[in-house]
């Protein structure tokens, strides 16, 4: 397993030390109390998803100011998945991804790949390859775009691999790359990332386990499942990455999902929080009302993570509101029951911080240190 993503020089670089070392790049906030910083007071890395089509927009020098003052970590939110990346056979598109690193490099921040290889969002020709052409693909993907981006030390290998609503074997998620290679596509993907970049930290990613739902405990047995026969099979996985896509009017026992969280770790993996957010749709009430509730579930959902050592790393999926996939109506559906007008993050439409930051905030403060 490569080097902890938070080095014991981050967790010194904590809140009133990072001062002190002028060899720090100036684009990371200097000031006590950025998230950026009270989580690395803890070992942690605090970050969240990024996209670069947001710098064109209007809010562009805010959107970034925000990241600069508060991620120590990215990850890239469209910009290195195949639908991006591969849009035609033979055509690849590298200017979204180049830029993602470039804006990483210029303030100083560690990069996550996501992803590698998902069996969703996949353009139609690779969904069209036949059973070896698929086979090479993938492995010529793999290794290409981790070739490329030597500095992402951190990548989504594999995406969401569970899927009960497929009904196949193991619950696992139908699309090209199973009905091609079988299960064997999850293990060959991370043995083929490690052979492209030996130092790379390898991250199996999933979602939907978080709730005390039927749908959430079907996950949560599938997934461990999964991973004893991904390590029967030797699959090189150092890290698991839980999305953590929490629906404000779902049941939670967060102390229950950490000892789950704690059980998967016991296996040897290292944990990243991925993809953090809080749908609020569904949640009555004024705009503070609201706030509320998601400040309160942002709480008490990372301070039962943190209190699990092998979480090294808290992402949000993107940090305001403004920007969040779930305001996309291409991607959620008014007839999906999500209010366009949700407010999922710590940062609201105007870019200001909400109750949500202070509530992670304090999960950061509280945070045992590992
Ligand atoms: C989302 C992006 O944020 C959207 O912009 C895009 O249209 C759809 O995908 N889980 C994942 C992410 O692993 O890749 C998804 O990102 C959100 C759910």
């Amino acid at each position: 397993m490569s080097a902890s993503p938070v080095t014991r020089r981050d967790a010194l670089l904590g809140a009133g030390a990072l001062a002190a070392f002028s060899c720090v790049k100036p684009a990371i906030a200097a000031e006590q109390g950025t998230l950026g910083a009270l989580a690395a007071s803890k070992g942690i890395l605090f970050g969240a998803s990024m996209s670069v089509r947001e710098l064109d927009r209007p809010h562009g020098a805010k959107y970034a100011e925000m990241y600069a003052g508060e991620a120590r970590i990215i990850t890239s939110d469209i910009e290195l998945k195949a639908s991006v990346l591969r849009p035609e056979r033979g055509v690849t598109n590298w200017e979204p991804a180049d830029r993602f690193v470039a804006f990483a490099e210029t303030h100083g921040m560690r990069t996550r790949g996501h992803t590698l290889i998902w069996n969703d969002d996949l353009p139609k020709w690779i969904g069209g390859l036949g059973q070896g052409e698929l086979g090479h693909f993938m492995d010529t993907h793999i290794a290409t775009v981790m070739r490329r981006y030597g500095k992402i030390d951190i990548w989504d290998v594999v995406n969401e691999p569970i899927a009960p609503w497929d009904h196949n074997e193991e619950n696992l998620r139908g699309g090209a790359y199973l009905n091609a290679l079988g299960e064997d596509y999850i293990a060959r993907a991370f043995r083929t990332a490690r052979a492209a970049r030996a130092s790379a930290k390898l991250v199996l990613n999933e979602a939907q386990m978080e709730p005390e739902t039927e749908r959430a405990h079907t996950f949560r047995t599938s997934f461990m499942a999964l991973l004893k026969r991904m390590r029967d099979a030797g699959a090189p996985i150092d890290a698991i990455g839980f999305q953590a896509h929490l629906r404000a009017v779902d049941a939670f026992d967060f102390p229950a999902f950490a000892a789950y969280v704690s059980s998967v770790a016991d296996l040897g993996y290292e944990i990243h929080i991925t993809e953090l957010d809080v749908n609020d749709s569904g949640v009555d009430g004024s705009i503070a009302e609201r706030d509320a509730k998601v400040a309160k579930i942002y709480g008490a959902f990372l301070t039962a993570m943190l209190a699990v050592p092998a979480v090294r790393i808290v992402e949000t999926w993107q940090l305001a509101d403004a920007t969040s996939w779930l305001r996309d109506p291409y991607v959620v559906k008014p007839k999906d029951g999500v209010r366009p007008d949700v407010r999922p993050l710590i940062y609201d439409d105007r870019f200001e911080k909400k109750p949500a930051w202070d509530a992670v905030a304090r999960a950061f403060e509280a945070a045992p240190i590992r």
